[in-house]
């Protein structure tokens, strides 16, 4: 690899899963994790094996079936996490362990009840340890801005010595600023000088909205590889956005002194939907890079320079973040057979029952709808074909909505059984009627944490798209609803979700009494 060549190592399925609210099944990571590949990412850190038996089967199976890129699992510096991280990374073309132990004074005394000397020896340990299991080891002393950085130097040159390979220093509370971050980078060039034989790594958060500017910072003082997530999404405030930091090298190529990455620009838009519908986590409409807006023009002025020379009010070209995407069109006359080439197209491999699934809802969109894009495509199958045995399904609904009387919903629902049920609500509108009908239905008291409906094209045929957040019993989960109807995108929307969170519920409930305890005893990143 060039020396210029940044390393793209995405968090999302690590830290940005960290992030409130979310939480992903197998299933959806692995999804997840080929757009990734699609992407081109180098690194993809797809999760924290120890943290609970769903966390390490995802890892693994991520493991077992993305090629391309590394796939790391995180580690405390514990050998019971290390052992788990290489048992779920094992069978990766090339696996990663990434451990990591807090240096600040700060952690050290008030989380882990420690001592500067018993960290180095920790870390010693974890290294050597995780070095005997795989070639390729990262280490990362946590809390490193707010760390002495004479201290963090000696705890890096330990990891060095029992051979890490990749050396991350986390500003992991969004602390830093740019000139401060590339200081210490710099400083720790200067106290190890083997560390040049290494790769040094970002990773930003993004507490004070700095994220991406001391990842760059950290490149212009040596780092060759990026911790980001795509969306920007991860613990408190986020990573670094994976879009921003590869658009900022793409764009200003010129005056970056040769710095580029591997990433197909033209994957981004689509990966940053999938995250978000699968996420529930929306994309703020002015976000850089994919927000809806980020090519959009309001001021006569802007449009009138766009429409004569587009470089007049837009420094990247909406078609190298793939958006663009909407030329694929189907209509009602479309066959099995040019759906199944536009899925293919889309990067989704559908036969058997899920091309027969997805057909017959193409076709009732189609219907109500003069052309189907690639987008409507996109939201419908990401809506449609995860649907898996254990759920409710949606039979039919009836809502009554008027000015003059409260609104009355009925549903009729078929449970993970098989058996019908039924429920009936009268709310505050015809969309609190129908969900409360929902729970009256299933029997089930799940709680509304979040609701957005937005169109996935313009247009008035317009698809809605439903998302829903809901917790139940302590655990939450997202779902997705797509239609022409938005009441109707709603309680597809609300169904799934409560269908995540009551696997989600079972899943803990068969969690080992062990992993949850050890998880209380010492919290996770
Ligand atoms: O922010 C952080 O310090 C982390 C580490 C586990 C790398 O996420
Ligand atoms: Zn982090």
């Amino acid at each position: 690899m060039s020396s210029d060549r940044v390393i793209i190592f995405d968090t999302t399925l690590r830290d940005g899963e960290q992030s409130p609210g979310i939480s992903l099944n197998t299933g959806e990571k692995l999804e997840i994790a080929q757009q990734l590949a699609r992407l081109g990412v180098d690194v993809i850190e797809a999760g924290f094996p120890i943290a609970s038996p769903g966390d390490f089967e995802a890892v693994q199976a991520i493991a077992r079936q993305v090629e391309g890129p590394v796939i790391a699992g995180l580690a405390r510096v514990h050998v019971g996490d290390i052992d788990a991280a290489y048992g779920a990374v094992r069978d990766a073309e090339r696996p990663r362990i990434h451990t990591f132990v807090s240096t600040s004074d700060i952690h050290i005394q008030h989380q882990l009840a420690s001592t500067r000397e018993d960290v180095k020896g920790q870390a010693r340990a974890a290294v050597a340890h995780a070095r005997s299991l795989v070639d390729d080891v990262e280490f990362s002393p946590m809390d490193a801005t707010r760390s002495d950085v004479e201290y963090t130097a000696e705890v890096v040159q330990i990891a060095l010595d029992e051979g890490a390979t990749t050396i991350n220093i986390p500003d992991t509370v969004g602390y830093a600023m740019p000139q401060e971050y590339a200081a210490f980078l710099g400083r720790l060039y200067e106290l190890v000088p083997g560390l040049r034989d290494a790769v040094l790594s970002v990773h930003c958060h993004d507490d004070l909205g700095l994220a991406v500017a001391n990842s760059f910072a950290g490149l212009q003082a040596g780092a060759r590889q990026v911790e980001c997530a795509i969306n920007g999404i991860g613990e408190r405030a986020g990573n670094a956005s994976l879009e921003e930091i590869v658009m900022l090298l793409h764009t200003r190529a010129a005056d970056v002194a040769g710095l580029h990455t591997g990433v197909n620009t033209r994957e981004i838009a689509r990966t940053s939907r999938l995250i978000s519908r699968l996420t529930g986590y929306a994309v703020q409409p002015n976000k850089a890079v994919v927000g809806r807006n980020a090519f959009a023009h309001e001021s006569g002025i802007h449009q009138d320079g766009v429409l004569k020379e587009r470089s007049t009010y837009e420094i990247m070209d909406a078609t190298t973040v793939g958006l663009e995407a909407n030329s694929l069109v189907l209509g009602k006359h479309s066959g099995r057979h040019a759906l199944k080439s536009a899925l293919e197209e889309l990067g989704y491999d559908v036969s058997g029952q899920t091309l027969n699934t997805a057909f017959k809802r193409f076709k009732e969109i189609a219907d109500k709808k003069k052309q189907v894009t690639a987008m409507d495509l996109e939201a419908l199958v990401t809506d449609e074909l995860r649907d898996d045995m254990r759920s409710y399904t949606l039979e039919w609904f009836d809502v009554e909505a008027s000015t003059r009387r409260p609104p009355h919903a009925t549903v009729e629902l078929r449970t993970p059984d098989g058996e019908v049920a039924r429920g009936d609500f009268t709310g505050d509108g015809p969309v609190d009627a129908i969900f409360r009908a929902i729970n009256a239905a299933t029997k089930r008291e799940a709680r509304l944490r979040e609701f957005r409906i937005d169109s996935v094209t313009g247009g008035q045929d317009a698809l809605g798209e439903a998302s829903v957040v809901l917790e139940l019993a302590g655990q939450s989960a997202a779902g997705q609803g797509v239609s022409t109807d938005i009441i109707e995108a709603a309680a597809l929307a609300y169904v799934r979700a409560l269908s995540n969170c009551e696997r989600r519920v079972l899943a803990a409930a068969d969690t080992p009494p062990v992993v949850a305890a050890e998880a209380e005893l010492t919290p996770t990143p």
